[in-house]
């Protein structure tokens, strides 16, 4: 899908440079053609030499190149792509390209493109935590810019933590997604997440625990595998995931009118920790203490069970309805009966006695419960399990 793909790769002056000359090699293999643009500082880390020769073709230096002018002007050369990459994305790059600087030739070309720009960061996990980065991070999304990694792991400065670039192929599949592949390209996922409030008064509300990170994660990854991505979220702790179409909601009555709003989909996700019950006697105004030490009586109404009634819902429905089991005790008899009860395809248990540290916590050690039986998966990041739970999804929808 590659094929004949024109992509503008500006190198970034830091250590993981080097993996940019597999990337090149990589795109090239599938038929990209490859225009690199190095920075200055690039070239203290790569020759210009070895990265003409794996591109086939003319490196870019510096802004004030006139035969480069004459030949093809930098607006030009900024347009003529199908995807700008930037790899490795330093925190400078980040923050010239989050301020709007344009005094090399990669920051130009990123501020006079109309083409889309996706960025593999790299750089020390310090500088990658430090809030600058992380403000220059959000900027760039909510401007549109596409973002792959960076991954945890050792770095070359001996640090351990986020930082180091995303591999030459999971940039590659990026790029793919950014250019409309991936196989989850052209389905619609809807996924739901994070808790809900149910008040009880204007200022005070029933909810419980969740953070959404489960949610997040998975809708990140369905993203990331070409999905265009519905996210209802409720009050949750962690961002919706970047690139999905975000419905936020409080409450599970509101939650269901967003998910049945959002349908059709060809799969819908239900990792919402849904409130079962709503106050059915919440108050207008604040509650008072009356004086006489007696409590307010709330009286409580069930919820609409929302992963049931899409799951029930006959004509219209998702193709893969999947949802989650939260227990505490007999995780695999409760999440079975829970699965034939709702009537979803899937179920993905887990265990949230707080001795596992789940609830809350960024690692998950799930069971997925399908007509097949059960598949208990090892104990694993929030992000991995989003990860592989998302290629099952593509995998049930081809
Ligand atoms: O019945 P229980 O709450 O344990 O079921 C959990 C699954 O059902 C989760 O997938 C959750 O998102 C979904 N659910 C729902 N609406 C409710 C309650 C649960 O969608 N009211």
């Amino acid at each position: 899908m590659l094929a004949g793909k024109r992509i503008l790769l500006i190198i970034g002056g830091g250590i993981a440079a080097y993996k940019a000359l597999d990337l090149i090699r990589r795109l090239k293999e599938r038929g990209a053609a490859v225009t690199p643009v190095l920075t200055r500082a690039a070239e203290e880390f790569v020759t210009p030499l070895s990265v003409g020769a794996l591109a086939g073709g003319k490196v870019h230096r510096a802004l004030f190149d006139l035969t480069d002018e004459a030949e093809m002007g930098h607006i030009q050369l900024s347009r003529v792509a199908d995807l700008i990459v930037v790899a490795p994305a330093t925190a400078d790059l980040m923050a010239k390209m989050a301020g709007g600087h344009a005094d090399d030739l990669a920051s130009t070309l990123i501020l006079a493109t109309d083409t889309r720009v996706l960025i593999a960061p790299a750089m020390n996990v310090r500088m990658w935590q430090h809030p600058a980065t992380q403000r220059n991070l959000a900027m760039l999304r909510g401007d549109g810019v596409l973002t792959v990694g960076p991954n945890d792991g050792d770095m070359a400065c001996g640090e351990f933590g986020p930082g180091r670039m995303a591999e030459p192929l999971e940039i590659v599949a990026a790029i793919e997604t950014a250019l409309g592949g991936g196989p989850l390209a052209g389905r619609h996922v809807l996924v739901t997440s994070g808790p809900t409030h149910e008040p009880i008064d204007p200022v005070r509300y029933i909810a419980n625990r969740s953070s959404g990170a489960q949610g997040a994660a998975l809708g990140a990854a369905l993203v990331a595998l070409g999905a265009r991505v519905t996210f209802v979220t409720g009050p949750a702790t962690v961002p919706p995931p970047p690139g999905a179409h975000v419905v936020q909601v409080e409450t599970a009555a509101e939650m269901l009118a967003a998910v049945e709003a959002a349908l059709p989909a060809d799969a819908a996700v239900f990792a919402a920790a849904v409130a079962d019950w709503r106050v059915a006697n919440a108050s207008g105004a604040k509650l008072k203490k009356d004086g006489s030490g007696r409590a307010p009586a709330l009286e409580f109404a069930e919820n609409p069970d929302i992963l049931a009634t899409v799951s029930q819902m006959g004509p219209g429905r998702p193709r893969l309805v999947v949802g989650f089991a939260a227990e505490t005790d007999d995780v695999l008899a409760h999440a079975s009966a829970k699965r034939a009860r709702k009537g979803c395809d899937w179920i993905v248990a887990n265990d949230v006695r707080p001795a596992t540290g789940i609830m809350g916590g960024t690692e998950n050690e799930v069971t997925l419960v399908t007509a097949d039986g059960a598949e208990a998966w090892p104990r694993l990041r929030k992000d991995e399990v989003a990860r592989r739970l998302a290629a099952r999804i593509a995998g049930a929808l081809q």
